[in-house]
């Protein structure tokens, strides 16, 4: 487990004045810029596409995280690579070919992540994860901000882990990120914690009464 990384999802952003919300959320402490990425087919909620990557680069030096929640996947990831993410995360059952987008991913330099949905067994993982730098375990059905916390999530973090240290045991302790998403808070990042995460996703929490406050947010989810 490497340190607690905080990762704010702008999904809770103010989307008429992105570029600020980066900033404000930059200086307040984030580690990474979550960009939650949908298509209105592989998920029920439209947001944002490589345009808007693109757009928002100049405003953070920030690790940009970008979660596909699209499908197909592949056609799109050189665009978001261009766009200036350093993860691109997209979901196995996006299909068709999981390993091919791992492996196309890499092939652009980026850092490349699997997502893994509440009902997605964990086996998904194994075949991949000599080549993943990110596991991201859902919390909540993906396509909403501000849902409720799935507490089976943390089992399954807790199995997770234990494939992430193996891998990265047999490959000279390479890092590989696990990350939570969905309902996380002050309330529940302990236990998502404790069960082996090490970057955590808020966008409710992080986002919640206006720039003033992202500081004290994000202190708060490090806590
Ligand atoms: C859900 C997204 C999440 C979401 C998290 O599909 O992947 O990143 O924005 O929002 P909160 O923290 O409000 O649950
Ligand atoms: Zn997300």
């Amino acid at each position: 487990q490497q340190p607690i990384r905080i990762a704010p999802s702008i999904l809770s952003a103010d989307f008429a004045r992105l570029g600020a919300e980066v900033e404000a959320i930059t200086a307040a402490g984030a580690d990474y810029v979550h960009v939650d990425v949908m298509d209105g087919h592989f998920v029920p909620n439209i947001t944002i596409g490589p345009l808007v990557v693109k757009a928002l680069r100049p405003h953070s030096n920030k690790t940009f995280d970008v979660h596909l929640m699209i499908a197909p996947v592949d056609p799109y990831v050189p665009e978001f690579a261009a766009a200036g993410a350093d993860i691109i995360t997209f979901h196995p059952e996006a299909g068709p070919h999981a390993h091919r987008t791992v492996q196309l991913i890499k092939s652009l330099g980026k850092k490349a992540g699997i997502s893994l949905n509440p009902g997605t067994p964990v086996d998904v993982v194994d075949y991949l994860l000599p080549n993943v730098d990110l596991v991201l375990v859902m919390s909540v059905n993906p396509g909403f901000g501000g849902q409720k916390f799935i507490p089976q999530a943390l089992d399954k973090i807790a199995a997770i882990r234990r494939k992430i240290d193996a891998v990265s045991e047999s490959q000279n302790g390479r890092p590989i990120d696990l990350e939570v998403d969905g309902g996380i808070a002050a309330d529940t990042a302990p236990a998502a914690i404790k069960a082996g995460a090490d970057v955590l996703v808020a966008g409710t929490a992080s986002f919640q009464g206006g720039s003033a406050r992202y500081a004290e947010n994000i202190a708060r989810l490090r806590q």
